[in-house]
């Protein structure tokens, strides 16, 4: 993943740039040839001349084909983002490293009670967060769905007396700052968060993209594992938003898996208040989670959110809703 102090990612812009880059090339290699047929047609080379009296439309026509193929280069690279920081394809490809700004490791932090590092990347104003030999956890160029987490619970709720929400996962704060915009001043966010480095890194320049959202005073942080929160706590909370790994299995760390199994869901209810509402997000379905919601008592519907823009990844969200 990260070969040194210094590694290359790339985003939209990058991505566009690279693309009128191989499009502006391949006009290049259109006109080279064109030169190089003139020079054959000086020579009489007869099966040259037809090709000459159509080379201006072959011409368009493979800048046409050359602009489709890239923008869909361009198009799936805005999809998977391959080449961020942690990616397994960022050393490879060593012209972006001429052409781009490199990503600056900002610091590392040893994930608790799982051995792992996570490390915060920055490049101009975009970060990153990444499990060190996994991937990219969170990105700050695309969180729609972050925010839609929030935004599909606390606008059902914000209307009780003092709704109480516990978010699992502080990342890089958009769900958080979600909640609050969607909540009013009476309600209370409590945020759990495993590793202390990133409330740390919030309170500093990561906290800047979501505005500072743990500077709001409706804001509890809880510095430990979610889970822990959860089995200490019975009908205290009017939701509960999960975003510590990429789906219902435990990618920050194994141990996670327990708060999908339904051991943890069932804790989950039980820290529920009447009608609450558990919402989980994930980078894509899973049926047997579904299945697990069900039978621990939950009534469930599942949202699809795009990641960005209604664009690139199809993120699922779970909201299952409590009993009376
Ligand atoms: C994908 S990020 C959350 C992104 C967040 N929704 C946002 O909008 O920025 C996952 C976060 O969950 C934290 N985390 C992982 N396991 C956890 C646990 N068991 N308890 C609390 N936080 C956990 C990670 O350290 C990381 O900060």
């Amino acid at each position: 993943m990260e070969g040194g102090n210094l590694s290359v990612g790339f985003d939209l812009k990058g991505k566009v740039s690279f693309s009128l880059f191989l499009e502006n090339l391949s006009c290049y290699l259109a006109a080279s040839f064109y030169l190089f047929a003139l020079r054959f047609t000086s020579q009489k080379v007869e099966w040259f001349k037809f090709f000459l009296r159509h080379v201006f439309k072959i011409r368009c026509l493979a800048i046409l084909l050359s602009a489709f193929y890239f923008s869909g280069i361009a198009y799936f690279l805005s999809c998977f983002n391959p080449w961020g920081p942690g990616s397994v394809f960022s050393p490879l490809f060593s012209f972006e490293r001429l052409i781009m700004k490199s990503w600056k490791i900002l610091d590392t932090a040893p994930i608790p009670g799982n051995g792992g590092e996570l490390q915060l990347s920055q490049r101009d104003t975009e970060f990153s967060i990444s499990i060190v030999g996994e991937g990219i956890l969170m990105g700050s160029w695309a969180h729609d769905s972050e925010d839609a987490l929030a935004e599909l619970v606390c606008c059902k709720i914000a209307g009780r007396s003092r709704p109480r929400v516990l978010i699992g996962g502080l990342g890089m704060g958009f769900t958080l700052a979600a909640a609050l915009h969607y909540l009013g001043n009476n309600a209370e966010v409590v945020v759990a968060e495993l590793i202390p480095a990133v409330v740390t890194w919030n309170r500093g320049s990561l906290g800047e993209p979501a505005g500072y959202p743990l500077e709001d005073e409706r804001t509890t942080v809880r510095e430990g594992d979610v889970a822990k929160v959860l089995k200490a706590e019975r009908r205290a909370y009017d939701a509960i938003l999960l975003d510590v790994d990429n789906g219902p299995v435990g990618l920050t760390r194994k141990k996670n898996n327990w708060l999908y199994t339904l051991d943890g869901l069932t804790a989950s209810y039980a820290a529920l208040r009447p009608q609450g509402l558990l919402a989980v997000w994930s980078a894509g379905p899973d049926c047997n989670f579904t299945q697990r919601l069900h039978k621990v008592g939950f009534k469930v519907k599942q949202a699809r959110v795009r990641e960005h823009d209604n664009k690139g990844k199809l993120h699922t969200i779970w909201l299952a809703e409590s009993g009376p």
